[in-house]
């Protein structure tokens, strides 16, 4: 029997609930988030919609780009606890990789080598992702179809967009199928698996397709617009300016 002394408590099993909560709450957002931001794909003014949409814009008549930046803060502080809290899990020592490395080669279990891409992809969003959130947080302004085309091409952000969003989309797809493995209650739980394991795949090649083709239209409306850097986009839409 464990000592009382050396039992654990309720703290490490409410750090993994919130945990789980974070990182799904993540996970959704970052889906809306590759959505709205494809609306570049369907206009400049179907992109301009959207980013005035998020600042108030129809609703108080004029644009309040302060709520986005709340916005940000909030998804900021998100990604800072799941982050912190993820680390408890990180192996530290050269030690704890080694073992790892060779359990890993050895069970060649599919889900053990997810575990290992999400340490992974986690580690590089973790220097990565608060990059564009700053920019985000400190300039929402600056989002529209030509702003944020110029970011990309102009602001040479591309190649950075470019690695955080194979690395969210691989967090993310494997984080959701890891999420209902764990938390879901399954009359036959290697079916289940199969399942999961499939929509979670699909689900991924969606949303790299989605923002690969994103990326290029930013990229493409950022080169034609290189020359004129900086000028802030005007709509065409009939009844707003
Ligand atoms: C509320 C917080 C956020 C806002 C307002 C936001 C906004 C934007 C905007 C406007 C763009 C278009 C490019 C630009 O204007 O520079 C963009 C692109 C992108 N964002 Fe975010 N973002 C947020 C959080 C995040 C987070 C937490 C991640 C991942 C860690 C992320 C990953 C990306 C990626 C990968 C792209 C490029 C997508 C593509 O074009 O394929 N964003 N974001």
């Amino acid at each position: 029997m464990i000592p009382a002394s050396e039992k654990p408590g309720p703290w490490p099993a409410r750090l993994d609930l919130l945990q789980s909560l974070s990182g799904l709450l993540l996970g959704l957002f970052i889906l809306l988030h590759l959505l709205f931001d494809a609306s570049i794909l369907l206009g400049k003014d179907a992109m301009w919609t959207v980013t005035r949409f998020f600042e108030g814009y129809f609703i108080f008549g004029h644009a309040l780009p302060w709520l986005v930046s709340l916005f940000v803060a909030s998804i900021f502080a998100l990604f800072v606890l799941h982050a912190w809290l993820a680390l408890r899990k990180f192996p530290t020592q050269w030690r704890q990789h080694r073992i790892y490395w060779a359990h890993m080669g050895a069970m060649r279990h599919e889900d053990t080598t997810f575990w290992f891409v999400q340490v992974m992809t986690g580690f590089g969003m973790f220097f990565l992702g608060p990059v564009h959130l700053y920019l985000m947080l400190t300039h929402p302004e600056q989002i529209g179809p030509y702003a944020s085309a110029d970011r990309v091409w102009s602001g040479v952000m591309w190649p950075l967009y470019l690695l955080l969003l194979w690395l969210v989309v691989l967090h993310g797809g494997i984080g959701l199928y890891r999420l209902a493995v764990k938390w879901g209650d399954y009359s036959d739980p290697a079916k289940a698996r199969r399942k999961l394991k499939w929509m979670s795949r699909a689900l991924m090649v969606f949303f790299l397709a989605l923002g690969m083709l994103t990326l290029a239209a930013y990229l493409k409306i950022g080169i034609e617009h290189a020359p004129n850097v900086g000028e802030p986009y005007v709509p065409s839409l009939k009844g707003v300016s």
